[in-house]
This record gives C-alpha cells, structure tokens and sequence, in this order.
C-alpha cells in the first residue's frame, strides 16, 4: 500500500495502472474510518484492480460555525485499516495543494443543492461536488463508491456525473448499521451513552414510515410525516432539524404516496448532528383489480 500525498503523484500511478489495463475503483472519503468505509472499499476490491481510498477532510464542505477544525482525524490508523483491507494507495492530499491561493472555480447542482442537507448547511454541497470533481479528475477511476447513507450526497454526485459526461459510474453501497440500528457515522463516536440510547430512535423512526407505506397502505405524506415525527418527539434529548418524504429522484415531495419515496431526517443529539434515511414503496397494485 502506498500513501501518495502530490496530485502530480496521483495521477502518474493512475496513469501507470490504466497504461496496464487495470480498472481503478476509488473510495472517497473524510477519514476516520468505519466498517461503512470498509463496505465500500470491500466493493472497490470486488470491481476493481486497484483501489484508492482518499482521506481529505475537505474544509469547502464545512461551515463557519461547523466541525472542520475538530472533525476526527487518525491517519495512522486509517492507514492500517487500509493495508488490511489490501487498498493500493491512499490519497491524502494537503488543502492547500487542493485549494491554493488565488483558487475560485466551484461546482453547483442547482435546486438539488439548496434543500434539505443543503438548507440546514448552505454551501455543503457545493463543496462536496467541488471535492468531489477534483478527485475524480486526478484519481480518474472507472469507479466510484458512496454510502446510501448520504443519499442527497450520492444523488447530487449522480446528477453531477450525469450534467457534466463524467466517464466514471457511480456506485451506490447500502447503509451499514451497528447491532442497535444505529447507521455508522464517524460522528458517532461524540455521543454519550445516553445519546447513543437515543440515536436508536432514528431508525426506529424510519421504520415505522417505511411500514405505513408498505404494510399499511398509507400514502398520505402528511401522515407519515406526522407519525415518524411522534417517534422522534417522544425523545425529548432529540431536536429535529428536518423530516422528508421525496422522490428518490428529484427530492420533491411527492404530492401522495404512488411509488418509491425516500424517508430522510437530520436531527441534533446533545451536540452532534445525525443524518439517516431509508427508501419505502408501497405495494405496486393488483393487476387483477
Ligand atoms: O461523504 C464524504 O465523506 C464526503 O462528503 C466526500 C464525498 C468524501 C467529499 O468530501
């Protein structure tokens, strides 16, 4: 495994390996690794003949008032889950390689980008895409791997692929969940014992939407919405910050219930924020009928 830090670096091994023939299949990331990262670098390995994993927490997604400066960091372990997992390169490149003085060209997903996620973080996105495109054109893979976990993230970053004829596919890898239901975060690691107890209610939540709308027939948006946000508020140490039922394309809130709809909150426990969601579709109807 090789831990290549210069851009120029990056590109040269990449360029080597596709001169060989081989598939590059690349794993985006912040750090901090968990077994949700590992998931996605399992399927690198499984698509690919070399996988990089790049580690940049990346201080454009970040706001003023946000958790750049104390997002958790651990390259050295980060580097040992690395090896284990037979990744071929880390890229970790410096910020002020990635962003140098004088830097200006940022990439938007216009409407996608301003909603949920995006309203309650104003600029997020527009860092994550701008992230985002710069690795993919260093690192050039065949592939690239995001989490279902952050599916406004991983839909932006396809309709980003999409607008722009990026030639590399997108692949989406299902949310990890710890025996408790709680989705993997590398925020996780900030609750308390209590907090942990009541991060529990954010799958419970979902649930209990996803089973309104596939076991019991609901397609009223306000209803489901009202009842996810009953298990949420029995929690009082749980402050909201958004519920949505949208389509898993466009984002919109559907006017009722037809098809696929996704389920995606964000809430504040204590001090740390939580993002989760889930995809439910009714029943399709009896053809008999
Ligand atoms: O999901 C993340 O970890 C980040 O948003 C990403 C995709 C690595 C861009 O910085």
């Amino acid at each position: 495994m090789e831990l290549i830090r210069r851009l120029h670096l990056m590109r040269e091994a990449v360029r080597k390996a596709r001169a060989e023939g081989k598939k590059i299949a690349f794993v985006p990331t912040m750090g901090a690794l968990h077994d949700g990262h590992l998931a996605l670098v399992r399927r690198a390995r499984e698509l690919g003949d070399i996988v990089v994993v790049s580690i940049f927490v990346n201080p454009e997604q970040f706001g003023p008032d946000e958790d750049y400066d104390t997002y958790p960091r651990d390259l050295a372990r980060d580097t040992d889950l690395c090896v284990e997992e037979h990744v071929d390169f880390i890229f970790a490149p410096d910020p002020k390689e990635m962003y140098p003085d004088g830097f200006r060209t940022y990439v938007e997903v216009e409407g996608l980008s301003s909603i949920l996620e995006g309203a309650s973080r104003p600029g997020f996105f527009r860092g994550v895409c701008t992230a985002v495109l710069k690795l993919l054109s260093v690192v050039n893979p065949h592939f690239a791997f995001f989490g279902q976990k952050d599916m406004q993230q991983a839909v932006i970053v396809q309709t980003m692929v999409r607008d722009l004829n990026l030639n590399v596919e997108i692949v989406l890898c299902p949310t990890v969940r710890d025996d408790d239901g709680v989705a993997l975060s590398s925020r996780n690691v900030r609750l308390n014992v209590s907090e942990r107890v009541s991060a529990m209610a954010l799958r419970r939540a979902l649930e209990r939407g996803r089973v309104l709308i596939e076991d019991q027939g609901v397609s009223s948006v306000e209803e489901v919405e009202t009842k996810v946000r009953d298990v949420l508020g029995a929690d009082e140490s749980i402050k909201i910050d958004y519920f949505a039922v949208v389509d898993p394309v466009s984002l919109e809130r559907p006017e009722t219930i037809g098809g696929e709809v996704l389920l995606l909150l964000a809430v504040w426990i204590g001090q740390t924020r939580l993002i989760d969601n889930i995809s439910a579709c009714p029943e399709p109807p009896d053809e008999a009928e």
